[in-house]
């Protein structure tokens, strides 16, 4: 998983830095750090910080005597209005080129930062501490980062790399219940797309497990980094590989939608769609999706939900994905191992009168 990562020890800190270049540019990641060592790289002088009230209530002491930009917490802030908002206020704390803005928070702050960066001044550097789940495994890896037009998700956005990451995974103590699942529908998925191994070991431990377990969970936190960027690393465009990422996002997406559930339930969703399609497609065994469901429960995810068919229907032919009558969909072989298959609009309706009549 580590190929082509360069491993090294910062010499005067210990802390665990893996320097990774993409085409787009270079990210250091900072494991297993704490956030105060921010300040033996950066200049609190020359450093923006961009967090959510919520974050901004829990942690003053973090934002103390900094430069700080805060958002109300929720997606609604993850538009152009606040781009624009946002723009202005660095004009006023006189933010330069030479500015690094750094985002503290969830996918949404994490987004929000790696989008104003690329804009403000023609493009700033910037760097991310994801404090949620989701945002350290999934939303600050990778370089996407987009806004919202309405109820259009990501469709304004840049492919740009952060400089850093830094993980302090001492920020989840206070993450509800709710994010912590969240989180591990994302982790499952990587469970399912790349390593069987992972998936048994999800299989044995629960979400307690690796709430007390601080070694465990960076070790979970960082393979899941690996494979994200591994995938990353092969196909930053997403023109063949980094497709798979999707798993359990098609159909995910449109239920997130229609049923206006978190994304982590519409992925748990959405995965069990997958997983009913590879079997119509004599691809996985029923053994394999019923571990799925289990561990899906296991970490506090749905795996039904009364969903409008037809409507989802009409949603899955305006996705962005669709070529023709097909759409490329993520099928599983087996645990571990994915594919990119186009189907056919008919198919995916078989599975889903299945999925209905079989749950
Ligand atoms: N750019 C990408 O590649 C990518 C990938 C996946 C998801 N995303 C985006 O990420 C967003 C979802 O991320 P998210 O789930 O982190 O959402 P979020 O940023 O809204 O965070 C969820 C909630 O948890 C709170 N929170 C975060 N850290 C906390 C902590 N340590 N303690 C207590 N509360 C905390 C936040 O204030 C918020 O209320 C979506 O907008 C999604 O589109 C982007
Ligand atoms: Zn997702």
């Amino acid at each position: 998983v580590f190929g082509g990562l360069n491993r090294i020890f910062a010499p005067s800190t210990q802390l665990m830095l893996q320097r990774l270049t993409f085409p787009s540019g270079t990210v250091n990641y900072y494991f297993q750090a704490t956030i105060g060592q921010l300040w033996e790289y950066y200049d609190r002088k020359n450093v923006v910080l961009i967090t959510d009230d919520h974050l901004a209530k829990l942690y003053p002491n973090v934002f103390e005597g900094h430069k700080t930009l805060i958002v109300p917490a929720g997606e609604a802030s993850k538009d152009m209005d606040t781009i624009g908002m946002l723009c202005g206020q660095l004009l006023e704390m006189e933010a330069t080129r030479q500015t690094t803005l750094i985002g503290i928070g969830g996918g949404v702050v994490t987004d929000i930062a790696g989008f104003l960066a690329a804009v403000y001044m023609r493009g700033v550097t910037f760097g991310f501490v994801p404090t949620s789940l989701l945002a350290m495994v999934d939303a600050s890896v990778g370089g996407k980062n987009g806004v919202n037009l309405g109820l259009h998700k990501n469709v304004v956005g840049t492919i740009r790399q952060p400089e850093f990451i830094l993980y302090d995974t001492g920020f989840l103590n206070t993450l509800p219940d709710a994010e912590w699942s969240n989180g591990f529908a994302e982790i499952i998925k990587y469970a399912c797309i790349f390593d069987a191994e992972l998936f048994g070991h999800l299989e044995i431990n629960d979400l307690s497990f690796y709430r007390h377990n601080a070694p465990a969970l960076s070790e979970l936190v960082t393979r899941c980094v690996a494979w994200k960027n591994k995938t990353v690393a092969d196909d930053e465009q997403e023109k063949g590989v980094r497709k798979l990422l999707n798993f359990g996002h098609t159909a995910g997406h449109a239920i997130e939608t229609l049923n206006a559930v978190p994304h982590g339930s519409a992925v748990a969703l959405g995965m069990v769609i997958a997983c009913k399609v590879s079997e119509i497609e004599g691809l996985l065994d029923g053994g394999s999706s019923s571990r799925l469901r289990s561990l899906l429960q296991r970490y506090g995810l749905p795996v039904h939900v009364e969903i409008d068919m037809s409507k989802l229907m009409d949603l899955l032919k305006t996705d962005k994905k669709r070529k023709d009558d097909t759409i490329d969909y993520i099928l599983l072989r087996k645990i571990g191992d994915a594919i990119i298959r186009p189907l056919s609009f008919p198919v995916i309706e078989k599975a889903l009168a299945t999925y209905e009549s079989n749950n």
